[in-house]
C-alpha cells in the first residue's frame, strides 16, 4: 500500500485571498506561495490546517495531531430568509446543515454548490485523494481543475456563501469525529469513496485499498451519525453496478419473493461485477443492519453511469469548472466516447457493446441528491432509490455519438475492443427508477443538443487529451498480487 498514498500533503496558504469577478470575466486567483511535500507514515489523514472552527454548542476536544480544517473565509452566517423546499416548518428559522463527503470530486463539487446554492449550510469533507490518483497514474481531467481552496474563495467571492472545508481521510475516526462536532450535520452526503471499477482492478494493493477505503470509510461515518447526531440523515452513493445484470426487472432496493407457499419482502439480490462494486455491496449491507439495530435514517442512491460536466453552478465561472475523466481507468462511457470523438480516436466499444445500464445528466445527480435531503428517510428506514433517468447499450451510445459528431463536421469512426472486464456483454436489462420521479425530479434527458454541447465541450480542450490514455490496460483476468504501474 505505501507505494499508494506515500505522499501527505502540508501546505501553508498564502493570504491573499482569491477574487473571483462577476460571470464570463476572467478570474484573478493568488496561488499558494508556500507548498511542502512529505512522506508520512500516516498517509492522507489529516492535511491542512490553515482556520479552525469553533465547535457549534458542545465543546470539543481536540487530540494533538488531528486538526480541523477551515478554509480562511468568513464564516458569518447568511442571513437572508431560505426559500429552499428543505426547511420544516418545525424548524424554518435554520438552515439544514449539510456535510458533503468527496466535496471535491466529479459528483460532490457540484453538489456542494448546488446544495449552497438553495441555501443550505454545506461544508465539503475531502482528503483530496482522487488528485493524488490522478498524479500517481499520470492522470489528468480533460478540463482544468483548480484546487478546492481556489473553488471555495472563488464561489464566496460570487456569490457571498460560504463552504466550510475540512481536509482528512475518513477512514480516520478522530478526524470525522472533530468534524462532526464542529460542523453538526443535519444531512451527511457521502460520495467519498474510491469509485473507479478498474482502478480495483489493476492490482491486489489497489483492490484492498478499495475495499479498505469505502467499507472503513462508510463504517465510520455510521458510527459518527450513532455516536454524535443521531438523527441525521445519511443519503449515501450507491451504484447500479451492485446489481449486476439478472435476467429479470431491477426493482428499487427489495422484491417481493413467493418461495415453497411463504412470500417476503428481501433486498434485491446484488452481483457486483468488481472489487469496487462489491465494496458497494457491502456499504449497503452495513448501511442497512445500522438502520434496524441502531435506527439510523438513510437513503441508497444506486446511481447510474454519469455524464456532462457543466451544471449552473460550476458555469459561472472557469475556477468552478467540474472535472471531466476520459482515461480508461476513471472515464465512463459517454464522457470517454465524446473525448474520444472530439480527438479523432475511434470509439472504444468493448466487446459485443450490448452491455445495458442506466444514465444521468450530472445535473439530475444533483437535483436527486436535493430531493433525498429534503424528503429524509424516517428514523430505522433504509430506503433504496435508484438513481438514473434513461437506459442504453455501449452501442447505443456509439451510435447516438457518431450521429451528433456527424452534425458538427467530426468524422467519428468505432473501434470493437476485447473486453477488459468480465461481463455480459448481450443481456436483458429493465430497471426500475421511478422513486425519485414521484418526489419531483425533472429528467433531463440525453437529446441531440445536449450531445452537441458536450461533444463542443469536449472539442474545446481537445488539445489537454493524452492518447496514450484512451486504450484499457486493466484486464479483470490478468489482475496481480504484485503492484503495477498502468499509465504508458
Ligand atoms: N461518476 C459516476 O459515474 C458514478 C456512478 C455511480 C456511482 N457513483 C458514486 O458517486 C460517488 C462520487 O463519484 P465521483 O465520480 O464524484 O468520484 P470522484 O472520485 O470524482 O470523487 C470522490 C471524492 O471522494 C474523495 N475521497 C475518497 N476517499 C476518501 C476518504 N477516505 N476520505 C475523504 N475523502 C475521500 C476523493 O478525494 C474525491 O474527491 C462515489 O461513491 C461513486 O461510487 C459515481
Amino acid at each position: 500500500m505505501a507505494h499508494l498514498l506515500s505522499t501527505c500533503f502540508y501546505s501553508k496558504l498564502s493570504s491573499g485571498a482569491t477574487s473571483c469577478s462577476k460571470p464570463s470575466t476572467r478570474c484573478s486567483v493568488i496561488y499558494p506561495t508556500s507548498l511542502t511535500l512529505r512522506i508520512s507514515q500516516s498517509p492522507i489523514k489529516k492535511l491542512i490546517s490553515h482556520r479552525e472552527i469553533p465547535p457549534r454548542g458542545r465543546s470539543t476536544r481536540r487530540s494533538n495531531n488531528i486538526i480541523t480544517a477551515a478554509l480562511p473565509v468568513s464564516q458569518e452566517a447568511n442571513t437572508q430568509p431560505s426559500n429552499g423546499s428543505h426547511l420544516t416548518s418545525k424548524d424554518s428559522s435554520k438552515r439544514k446543515r449539510v456535510m458533503i463527503i468527496g466535496g471535491d470530486g466529479y459528483c460532490g463539487w457540484a453538489t456542494a454548490l448546488h446544495l449552497s446554492k438553495m441555501d443550505y449550510e454545506v461544508a465539503i469533507v475531502d482528503n483530496l485523494v482522487r488528485r493524488l490518483f490522478d498524479h500517481q497514474l499520470g492522470l489528468a481531467s480533460l478540463t482544468p481543475i483548480a484546487s478546492i481552496h481556489d473553488r471555495i474563495r472563488c464561489w464566496k467571492s460570487l456569490t457571498g456563501k460560504d463552504i466550510e472545508l475540512y481536509i482528512g481521510d475518513i477512514c480516520d475516526f478522530e478526524f470525522l469525529t472533530e468534524t462532526f462536532k464542529s460542523f453538526e450535520p443535519d444531512t451527511v452526503v457521502h460520495f467519498g469513496e474510491q469509485r473507479s471499477a478498474p482502478y480495483s482492478m489493476i492490482d491486489r494493493s489497489r483492490a484492498v485499498f478499495t475495499q479498505h477505503n469505502n467499507v472503513i470509510g462508510t463504517l465510520n461515518v455510521l458510527f459518527a451519525i450513532k455516536e454524535f447526531r443521531e438523527d441525521c440523515h445519511l443519503v449515501k452513493l450507491g451504484t447500479m453496478g451492485e446489481y449486476g445484470t439478472p435476467n429479470i426487472d431491477i426493482e428499487e432496493g427489495y422484491i417481493t419473493i413467493t418461495h415453497n407457499g411463504r412470500a417476503d419482502t428481501l433486498p434485491y439480490p446484488k452481483q457486483g461485477s468488481s472489487f469496487y462494486h462489491l465494496s458497494k455491496v457491502h456499504d449497503s449491507n452495513n448501511i442497512a443492519f445500522t438502520c434496524k439495530a441502531w435506527g439510523i435514517r438513510a437513503t441508497d442512491l444506486n446511481q447510474g453511469v454519469v455524464y456532462g460536466v457543466r451544471t449552473d453552478e460550476t458555469e459561472m465561472h472557469e475556477v468552478l469548472c467540474n472535472r471531466l475523466d476520459y482515461d480508461a481507468v476513471f472515464g465512463t462511457a459517454l464522457n470517454r466516447f465524446c473525448v474520444q470523438a472530439a480527438v479523432g480516436h475511434p470509439l472504444t466499444v468493448y466487446g459485443k457493446g450490448g452491455q445495458t445500464r442506466g444514465y444521468l445528466d450530472i445535473r439530475d445527480t444533483v437535483q436527486c441528491v436535493e430531493l433525498a435531503i429534503a424528503n429524509p428517510a424516517e428514523p430505522g428506514e433504509f430506503r433504496v432509490f435508484n438513481q438514473f433517468t434513461e437506459q442504453f447499450s455501449v452501442n447505443d451510445l456509439a451510435a447516438l455519438v457518431t450521429k451528433a459528431g456527424e452534425k458538427i463536421g467530426l468524422d467519428v469512426s468505432t473501434l470493437s475492443v476485447p473486453n477488459p472486464r468480465v461481463e455480459a456483454e448481450e443481456h436483458y436489462y429493465n430497471a426500475k427508477h421511478t422513486k425519485l420521479v414521484e418526489l419531483g425530479l425533472k429528467p433531463h434527458i440525453l437529446s441531440d443538443s445536449l450531445l452537441d454541447s458536450l461533444l463542443n465541450f469536449a472539442v474545446q480542450y481537445k488539445d489537454r487529451v493524452d492518447r496514450k490514455q484512451i486504450m484499457p490496460s486493466v484486464s479483470w483476468k490478468k489482475i496481480g498480487a504484485k503492484p503495477k504501474t498502468v499509465a504508458a
